[in-house]
């Protein structure tokens, strides 16, 4: 990526999402909270905020409910903050169950909530932190609710959509390099062990299990009924980068203020992936020498999509 990003526009207009109802994953904050103003300004009608912290986003949903923008372009909006934490499977089902129970549709997902941590830590479920959050309950969050989009797709005779937040970060990792796996050992039973893996990789490496799973998904899902797919932002200006180490922040910091983009910024990229682009988007479009992950072929097998409709870790 170029040291300054190319500028970007906000998405054509003519934008109209009346009558559709969105789910957006770590809405409290930074791009998902940009994402969630945008839907609203484009006229969403239902608009859930699935978040970890309830408390926050009821803060949020109060905030933008009395944006005057929000009431100049949507004052019809219904806005319902709902209990999210991709941190643990357990949760995601939770929220699934939640929202079959509440809503009949769902037009369009927002896979967002993302972390970049440098420190060590595990999930629920054992697995290395960031690769749970970023990718592992984004992958159950998905299948879980494809169901639904593919039901309101038929229902609306218009492809619903599925686009997750990425990060061109998964370039500069290499799961090739993390070899060999010892005998029987899975991909992610190593990640989760494995001594020596740099904790400044794992961010990138969650980063790239979406893309492999996206690219995984796109040669078994044929999209008539949901178009999957996935955007960077670039590098933007949000909180992600505060629990960085002060030697980490600094020279991120100057980066930041040199050639960030702005959250809403970031938000136009987001909507045009997720409403504008069609269905040429559902493999995630990158320089195609520089992909790394069609290099990682090995590592494409074990995060392969074997099936759609039953979750299972392999
Ligand atoms: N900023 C960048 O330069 C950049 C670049 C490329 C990609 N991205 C991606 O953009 C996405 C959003 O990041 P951001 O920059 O907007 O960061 P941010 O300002 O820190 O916002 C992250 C959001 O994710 C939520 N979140 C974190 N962990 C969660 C969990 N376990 N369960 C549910 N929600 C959780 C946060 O909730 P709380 O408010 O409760 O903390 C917050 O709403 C991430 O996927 C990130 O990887 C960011």
């Amino acid at each position: 990526m170029p040291f300054f990003q190319p500028p970007v526009s906000p998405p054509s207009s003519g934008i109209d999402l009346s009558g559709q109802t969105a789910v957006v994953t770590g809405a409290t904050a930074g791009i998902g909270l940009e994402i969630s103003r945008q839907l609203i300004l484009y006229k969403v009608s239902n608009l859930i905020m699935a978040v970890r912290n309830t408390s926050k986003g009821q803060t949020v949903r109060e905030s933008l409910l009395s944006d005057p923008a929000v009431n100049a372009g949507n004052s019809n909006v219904t806005i319902k903050v709902m209990e999210l934490d991709t941190e643990n499977y357990a949760s995601v089902e939770r929220f699934v169950s939640a929202y079959q129970l509440t809503f009949q549709d769902l037009h369009l997902l927002m896979a967002n909530a993302g972390i970049g941590t440098a420190a060590k830590e595990s999930a629920s479920s054992g697995h290395e932190m960031d690769i749970q959050v970023n990718y592992l309950s984004n992958v159950l969050l998905t299948l879980a609710l494809l169901p639904m989009l593919e039901s309101t797709a038929s229902k609306t005779n218009k492809p619903a959509r599925v686009t997750w937040t990425g990060s061109r970060m998964y370039e500069k990792t290499s799961l090739a390099k993390k070899l060999p796996l010892q005998k029987g050992e899975g991909l992610l039973k190593h990640l989760n062990t494995a001594e020596g893996i740099s904790m400044l990789q794992r961010y990138g490496d969650s980063k790239l299990f979406c893309v492999l799973f996206q690219l995984e998904l796109a040669k078994h899902y044929h999209p008539d009924k949901v178009i999957i797919n996935s955007f960077c932002p670039g590098l933007v200006n949000t909180g992600m980068t505060d629990g960085l180490p002060f030697y980490m922040r600094i020279p991120t910091n100057v980066m930041k203020a040199l050639t960030a983009r702005s959250p809403k910024q970031a938000g136009w990229i987001a909507l045009n992936a997720a409403v504008v682009t069609g269905v040429e988007t559902r493999r995630w479009r990158s320089r195609p020498n520089s992909l790394r992950a069609r290099r990682d072929r090995r590592y494409r097998r074990c995060c392969g999509m074997r099936r759609l409709t039953k979750w299972r870790e392999w």
